[in-house]
């Protein structure tokens, strides 16, 4: 069995974080390199508290990006949008293939740059990128940086890809996301007591993750479709729930709803489709886990798709390495399947 050599950078941030806690018991994965530029020095199992009583421990420490040195099978970064292409060059001299959670590299196209990721304008030509969701996309052997969506982004994906793909909707698809805190990263300047016994809208239709969504009916459709989206706040530190409504065609039956959603995700193991019976979808049954759960309801020729996933795990860290183990060929559920998944109450 093949054991790969890898790094992290931003492994002192959220994502990175779990990162650290998923890939130090991965059987195949071996994390020799975490970055982090204010705590260099630092044990790494010092600032995670998922840490504290844990018995593995492999007892890195902390090293800033520019001290990254030899030569890893792969890079996982969750540095901030805006970061890694600055620092791309320096990191592909000690690395074949990066796997990103950043949005720096999930569009070239300029105007689209220019309106949603003006950080990354300058520099987002330089990388042979690849922008991969674990259950739609195939590998490319060629790509040196692994882009993986982004986390309202993937599970509005999740809503209305089966619908998209058997083009069974038509019109305009309104979206809404709701997130909780960790989404925002560890320097967000909301405190607690700005967040908890709140709820309020996040941004509305100006998202950057309208661009991404869009795409995907675009690739999966001829059909001309509109996308609306907005994204809200939770007053919960992890989880994601994506609401959907569209307007099925005519003549659309709920039997092909549930047929387009079955036969999507029925031989993808981190989605659990629960087609149209109650309760659906919830927050608390993918919390710490990788599982996107799918959910529908059809009434009067429209159709509420309903996602939830952990923004951390499903939206970041467990599908950066969910991509790992598919462009290592090692089985997808790696490192990823626990036995307590689903806690409950
Ligand atoms: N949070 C989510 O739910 C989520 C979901 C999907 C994708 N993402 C993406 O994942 C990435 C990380 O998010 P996060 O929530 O983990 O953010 P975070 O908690 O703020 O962590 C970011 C880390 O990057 C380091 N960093 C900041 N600026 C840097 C620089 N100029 N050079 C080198 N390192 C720098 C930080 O500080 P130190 O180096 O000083 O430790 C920190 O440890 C972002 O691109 C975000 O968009 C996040």
């Amino acid at each position: 069995m093949s054991v790969y050599r890898v790094g992290i950078l931003g492994g002192n941030g959220f994502v990175g974080g779990e990162l650290y806690r998923l890939l130090s018991v991965h059987p195949q994965f071996r994390v020799e390199f975490v970055s982090s530029e204010s705590k260099a020095g630092t044990l790494v199992e010092k600032t995670h508290k998922a840490f504290l009583y844990r018995k593995v421990n492999p007892k890195l420490t902390y090293a800033k990006l520019s001290e990254l040195d030899g030569q890893y099978d792969c890079i996982f970064s969750a540095l901030p949008t805006g970061v890694l292409p600055q620092q791309l060059e320096h990191v592909l001299q000690h690395t074949k293939r990066i796997f990103n959670v950043s949005g720096d590299y999930r569009f070239t196209d300029n105007n689209v740059l220019e309106r949603y990721y003006p950080k990354s304008v300058a520099t987002t030509q330089q990388a042979n990128s690849h922008y991969f969701i674990p259950e739609l996309s195939e590998v490319n052997p060629q790509a040196t940086v692994v882009n993986l969506p982004g986390c309202m982004a993937v599970a509005s994906i999740y809503a209305i890809y089966p619908l998209v793909l058997h083009s069974l909707i038509e019109g305009h698809v309104f979206i809404d996301a709701k997130t909780g805190s960790s989404g925002a990263g560890k320097s967000s300047g909301e405190t607690h007591a700005d967040r908890v016994n709140n709820f309020r809208l996040h941004k509305g239709f100006e998202h950057r993750h309208v661009p991404e969504i869009a795409r995907i009916a675009h690739t999966y459709s001829s059909d001309a479709l509109d996308v609306s989206f907005a994204a809200f706040s939770l007053d919960i530190a992890r989880g994601i729930f994506v609401s959907a409504y569209s307007v099925l065609k005519q003549g659309v039956e709920e039997s092909d709803v549930k047929k387009a959603f079955f036969q999507a995700y029925r031989s993808k193991p981190f989605i659990r489709y629960s087609g149209h019976a109650a309760p659906g979808p919830m927050l608390k049954t993918v919390h710490g886990t990788n599982y996107a759960e799918v959910g529908f309801i059809v009434k009067e020729g429209k159709c509420l798709s309903l996602v939830s996933i952990d923004n951390l795990l499903k939206g970041a860290a467990g599908q950066a390495i969910q991509a790992a183990n598919l462009y290592y060929g090692i089985p997808e559920t790696t490192g990823l399947i626990t036995e307590q998944e689903g806690i409950w109450p």
